[in-house]
């Protein structure tokens, strides 16, 4: 008899998401705790945006419009394209499952960063699809040109966290585009913009710039991050017109709800919220850059909202001894890296606690 799962789905490790705050504090009875474990916007979703979301819940009796014609408008008029270059996924999450979906078969191969976010390698495993991984440079950043000289004539698609998740890490212009000049223009670059508004470095380059020229790039961005929607789950692609209309074919109708496409139209609106989450957010990053490599913790250069944080010793003890304080941080052992924690910026007085509790384990 034939198994009923394929081995690909019988060998997939499924994502370990960060610990919630109420099981943290349920085990360890606690009260008040902290999560800076997943990259939220700590100063919450925006208000206008909870009020939108309240008003719109009163029609979620009736189905969502499937074309998300307003949301869609306006994004597309934000960022700088046309509407029918955008779609939109049930987070960033899903457009990667679309994307894999709807360009791959599972005779190619996609090809990876490892040890970079975990969703490009669950997501192609579990659709059978092949993958490579290619190690990332010392100093934890992507090695563009070995994952270029990695192509093969298999290869469908490749993805790149810019800036990278877990690592912090991003590279530039010159690289992105070196990279695209190497990349056959069958083969798909799906460049994951989760942290795009994050950065404060003006030789990074979004997709959204560049893929008038390459019709094979694709931008990736999500409102989980600087929107502070990550509850809501909503996320989008940028790419050519004629690609966006086979994902289309390949969405579901329905993938977002009638409190996302409210919520999401208001986030976008509230560029007051959108410039305090993105300096309480550089104010954090100077603050542990200050606060922890004098406590022997090696960080790397990080353009997104969080710290990865080397502390040259096996991490995870320190991960408990942190969760026992009421701090929820990201262990990093089953990411590839032992000796790691990522470290979500969070307020200043969380990550005051934060900072705290890690100076008193480590003394
Ligand atoms: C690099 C990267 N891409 C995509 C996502 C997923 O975002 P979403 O919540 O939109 O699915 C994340 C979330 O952590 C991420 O770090």
């Amino acid at each position: 008899m034939r198994p009923l799962v394929p081995p690909y789905v019988e060998t997939l490790k499924p994502y370990v998401p960060g610990k919630p705050i109420e099981e943290t504090e349920r085990e360890y009875g606690l009260q008040g705790v902290i999560k800076l474990a997943s990259n939220e916007n700590p100063l919450g979703p925006s208000p206008r945006a909870v009020e939108a979301m309240r008003a719109a819940s009163q029609a979620v009796h009736l189905y969502p419009d499937a074309t998300s014609f307003h949301l869609v408008r306006q994004l597309a008029a934000h960022v700088g394209v046309k509407p029918e270059e955008v779609v939109l996924g049930c987070g960033s999450n899903e457009l990667i499952e679309l994307l894999l979906r709807t360009f791959t078969t599972p005779e190619d191969e996609v090809l990876l960063c490892q040890c970079s976010f975990p969703a490009y390698r669950i997501s192609a495993q579990a659709h059978g699809r092949p993958f490579v991984e290619v190690p990332m440079r010392a100093g934890y950043s992507y090695d563009l040109e070995a994952m270029a000289r990695a192509i093969t004539p298999r290869t469908r698609m490749v993805f790149l966290a810019n800036p990278d998740n877990p690592t912090g890490t991003a590279f530039g212009r010159k690289a992105l585009e070196d990279f695209l000049a190497a990349v056959p223009p069958e083969v798909l670059v799906i460049h994951d913009e989760a942290y795009a508004e994050f950065v404060d470095w003006p030789d990074y380059v979004s997709a959204v710039e560049l893929f008038p020229r390459h019709r094979n790039l694709v931008a990736l961005r999500t409102f989980s991050k600087i929107y502070g929607l990550a509850g809501v789950r909503l996320g989008f692609g940028v790419m050519d017109a004629g690609l966006a209309t086979y994902v289309q074919r390949t969405r579901m109708p329905f993938n977002l709800t009638v409190v996302a496409q409210a919520g999401g139209i208001a986030a976008l609106g509230d560029t007051e919220h959108v410039r305090r989450t993105r300096e309480n957010n550089l104010a954090g990053l100077r603050y542990f850059e200050q606060e922890l490599p004098p406590l022997g913790i090696t960080l790397t250069r990080s353009h997104a909202n969080f710290v990865f944080a080397d502390f040259h010793r096996p991490a995870l003890e320190l991960y408990e001894w942190l969760l026992r304080r009421g701090v929820i941080v990201r262990p990093m052992a089953g990411n590839g890296f032992p000796t790691c924690l990522r470290i979500s910026v969070g307020t200043p007085a969380e990550n005051e606690r934060c900072v705290k509790a890690l100076r008193e384990s480590l003394s």
